[in-house]
């Protein structure tokens, strides 16, 4: 049987690619290998990625099938940030049980408690900004996503009963994920050998004083909220509180401090990027703005927010968003059980294969000029879960699809229906690894020209205060 191409150039070189301009690493080997190929990148025995939509399926629904599995212990890269109980690193039952415990706190009926998070934390953030000022777009959709995992999964609040945790985890996680954000500061993650504590003065050292400083707070939460139960309070933790699976058992504090830890990485940055990436595609073209604000027209966003959800322009816009430079730019590994034929070549348990979502979306025989954006591929077409998956798909999809959807929509719709911008730079913006995410290179520079709304403005400046 065929053996899996791979590329030719040495492995340091592969990794070295990888980690410094991904989205090319990733291109120029499709060019080179096609849809299916073997790359000497993070395992001894390489990573198979694919962009075949039939494959994808074959290995993504591990679960009916039973020839895969979706080992969490490949993930350790992660480990360092999210601790070794965080549903990342599990697999099988005991994943299986975590998904189960958290599943309820982002089931789609659940967003509507979260509107008033996101729709005050935008306000607040863009209502902050000098009209004229030049600002970086992903850096306020920072603190937007930031505020909203922090009420809505944290359940902490500015002002929560004299709790100052809310502005002291706040700068310690965007130190962190700082320290990871450029592409030679995240080798540390995908390098084992560069984790060395020489104290506060050595990356790594500084990485983990961090850490320990958002450990004691976390524990902290966890043990008042433990202390002082209150079932009025309706917010991510108190549920996993009180969740118990079958057996009747609840989370320790370790497993949710990594629980916590893990929807804070996971569901912070990945939708800034994406928003700050959907600010910088409505702006670029007038007629998609223009749609959009035709679309959103005198809805009521504060009171009505499931119809903004279900706008068909909005979700296209979003979607074709996501699409065209997907935040994730793979999913995580699965494994076969057994050796077995995958696309035509042998594969073995301990091969990893994962699904390229960026290579699928720009799969021409899917998405026909794919470089272009265009929301209305996705008013004309309806795609399958293996064709169009930013946020994964089988065991492992993503916890916290639901929010991020809600979240960008409301987060966009309260901004076009607040707010005129226009971009403060000409130049297309393109793609560049931040972490272990593709974001938007410069983080989408814009000043704000004018107030549209002065409904929204008046309650902008009440919330700024
Ligand atoms: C635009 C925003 C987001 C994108 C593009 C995204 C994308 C992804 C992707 C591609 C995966 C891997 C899926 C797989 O391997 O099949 C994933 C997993 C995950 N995501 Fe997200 N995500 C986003 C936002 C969020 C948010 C808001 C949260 C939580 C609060 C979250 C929590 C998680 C968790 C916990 C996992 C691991 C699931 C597991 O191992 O079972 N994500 N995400």
């Amino acid at each position: 049987m065929a053996t899996l191409p791979q590329p030719t150039t040495p492995t340091l070189l592969q990794n070295i690619h990888w980690i410094a301009r991904p989205h090319e690493f990733l291109e120029r080997n499709a060019a080179e290998l096609g849809t299916t190929f073997r790359v000497n990148i993070a395992n001894p025995k390489g990573l198979i990625w694919t962009s075949d939509p039939a494959l994808i399926q074959e290995i993504l629904t591990q679960d009916e099938n039973g020839r895969y599995t979706a080992p969490g212990e490949v993930n350790v890269t992660l480990a360092p940030l999210l601790g070794d109980r965080s549903m990342i690193m599990l697999s099988g039952s005991e994943h299986r049980r975590h998904r189960k415990l958290t599943m309820p706190a982002f089931h789609g009926e659940r967003m509507r408690a979260y509107t008033e998070a996101i729709l005050s934390a935008t306000r607040k953030a863009f209502g902050r900004i000098p009209s004229g000022d030049i600002f970086m777009t992903r850096a306020v959709m920072q603190e937007i996503t930031m505020d909203v995992i922090l009420t809505a999964v944290f359940g902490l609040q500015a002002d929560d009963r004299g709790n100052d945790r809310f502005a002291r985890i706040k700068p310690i996680v965007t130190n962190m994920l700082d320290m990871l954000a450029s592409p030679l500061s995240v080798s540390v993650l995908f390098f084992p050998i560069l984790q060395q504590d020489w104290g506060t003065w050595s990356p790594w050292g500084r990485f983990l004083e961090q850490r320990k400083q958002l450990d004691t707070l976390l524990f902290a939460e966890i043990a008042d909220r433990r202390a002082n139960p209150d079932p009025s309070r309706n917010d991510v933790l108190n549920m996993l509180l009180d969740t118990r699976d079958e057996d009747g058992e609840t989370l320790t504090d370790d497993e949710l401090r990594d629980e916590l830890m893990t929807m804070l990485f996971a569901g912070h940055e990945t939708t800034a990027t994406a928003l700050a990436w959907a600010t910088y595609w409505i702006h670029n073209d007038r007629q998609i703005y223009a749609n959009l604000i035709d679309e959103l027209g005198m809805i009521d966003i504060d009171a009505d927010p499931m119809t903004v959800f279900r706008l068909p322009y909005l979700t296209a816009v979003c979607n074709e968003t996501l699409r065209i430079y997907p935040v994730a730019m793979l999913t995580f590994p699965r494994t076969p059980i057994e050796p077995l034929e995958f696309g035509g070549y042998p594969i073995a348990p301990g091969d990893l294969l994962m699904a390229s979502i960026y290579l699928l979306h720009h799969n021409p025989t899917i998405y026909p000029d794919s470089k272009t954006f265009n929301p209305d591929r996705f008013l004309d077409r309806q795609y399958s879960p293996f064709e169009f998956m930013p946020f994964g798909a089988g065991s492992r999809r993503c916890l916290g699809m639901a929010l991020a959807q809600f979240e960008m929509k409301l987060v966009l719709a309260a901004l076009l229906q607040g707010w005129t911008l226009e971009l403060a730079e000409k130049t297309p913006v393109v793609p560049q690894r931040r972490g272990v995410t593709l974001g938007p290179k410069g983080g989408v520079l814009a000043k704000l020209t004018g107030v549209r709304s002065a409904r929204v403005q008046q309650s902008a400046a009440a919330i700024v205060g």
